[in-house]
């Protein structure tokens, strides 16, 4: 699923439909699809923190261009349940509908019918649920798969113990493994300790790319990976950021980019996807998706790939 011969990027939608209007998001799909792109990553709440907007906007655009082109056998739809307000107009995660099996078995409804699909190809907690055993959880989520609603499962904002207790249960009850795990890294990383203002978020952390680098069935997709384009617009940059490291990681970074005739956004894309990590990457305008298109042209050697560690 997460192999192809051009385009190894999954294409994140959380304005779709929203803040980038429909029309302009058909012509970013048509695009991204156009140059090879199969991987759509949405979330069955996307954008429900703005006002006037209830969640629903980014799966249902992208049910829409799969109905208008009647591409969905080629595209591979990534969806999430957990953090959907169960309270409308909740702009917090307060009121989440959380990974209880009967959550589940409603967000899933909800996110088919907005996609117009009959499966979801790779299906993600979207953000863990410490009220609610694992073995519920993964029960659902197995009882899904049976059902052939899901095809693969993934979890996103988990920490390393709790991902390993839940593969672990997975194996030992019969149910489907995660097989996918989805958390925020990109080549600059915030303080050690920060805390990070978008509330739901997770940063990938050393023990879980240790952890992703000895499992095999397991692949990394990262998100925030131009951390909202602060890589080219420095303002941008949160304040997490800010210490002596960065400085460095920017220095190496433009130096590589300047000796490929790359970009630094295209660099950093090209480190993930040299690692084996699919980046999400979220664009708004079709300039920032060709961008993220021909990063797939650039090879980042051995030689590279070591200069680029040597800033801690
Ligand atoms: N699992 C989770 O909890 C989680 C959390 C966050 C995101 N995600 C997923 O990851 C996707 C992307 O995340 P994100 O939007 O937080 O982060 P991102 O990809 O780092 O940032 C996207 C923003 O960066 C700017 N940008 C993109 N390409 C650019 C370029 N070439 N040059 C300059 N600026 C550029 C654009 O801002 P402007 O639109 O302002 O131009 C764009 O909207 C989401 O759509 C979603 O699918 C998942």
């Amino acid at each position: 699923m997460d192999s192809m011969d051009s385009l190894n990027f999954a294409l994140g939608t959380i304005p779709f439909g929203s803040t980038v209007s429909p029309e302009d998001s058909f012509a970013i799909l048509d695009r991204f699809a156009e140059a090879g792109g199969t991987l759509l990553d949405t979330a069955n709440n996307y954008p429900f923190w703005l006002e006037g907007r209830t969640g629903d906007e980014s799966e249902q655009t992208i049910g829409a261009w799969l109905a208008a082109r009647g591409n969905r056998d080629r595209m591979v739809l990534s969806t999430k349940v957990g953090a959907r307000p169960a309270v409308p107009g909740d702009r917090t995660l307060d009121s989440a509908e959380g990974l209880s099996r009967e959550a589940i078995a409603k967000g899933v409804e909800g996110s088919l019918r907005r996609l117009g699909t009959d499966r979801i190809d790779l299906y993600w907690t979207h953000i863990e649920d410490r009220s609610v055993p694992l073995e519920e959880t993964l029960g659902a989520l197995d009882e899904l798969h049976r059902a052939g609603k899901v095809d693969r499962v993934g979890a996103s904002n988990i920490p390393a113990w709790r991902l390993e207790r839940a593969r672990a249960l997975a194996r030992s009850n019969g149910w489907l493994p995660y097989t996918h795990l989805q958390l925020r890294h990109s080549y600059l990383r915030p303080r050690p300790w920060a805390r990070l203002p978008e509330g739901g978020h997770t940063q990938v952390s050393d023990e879980t790319l240790d952890y992703v680098r000895h499992e095999p069935d397991l692949t990394l997709w990262a998100y925030s990976t131009l951390i909202f384009g602060a890589y080219t617009r420095p303002e941008r940059m949160p304040e997490a950021y800010d210490h002596p490291g960065t400085a460095a990681r920017l220095r190496v970074l433009r130096e590589v980019a300047g000796e490929l005739g790359a970009t630094p956004n295209q660099v950093v894309l090209a480190w993930l996807m040299a690692q084996g990590i699919v980046p999400i990457v979220g664009v708004s305008r079709m300039e920032q998706l060709e961008e993220a298109v021909g990063a797939a042209r650039v090879k980042l050697d051995q030689e590279l790939m070591a200069r680029l560690e040597e800033p801690a």
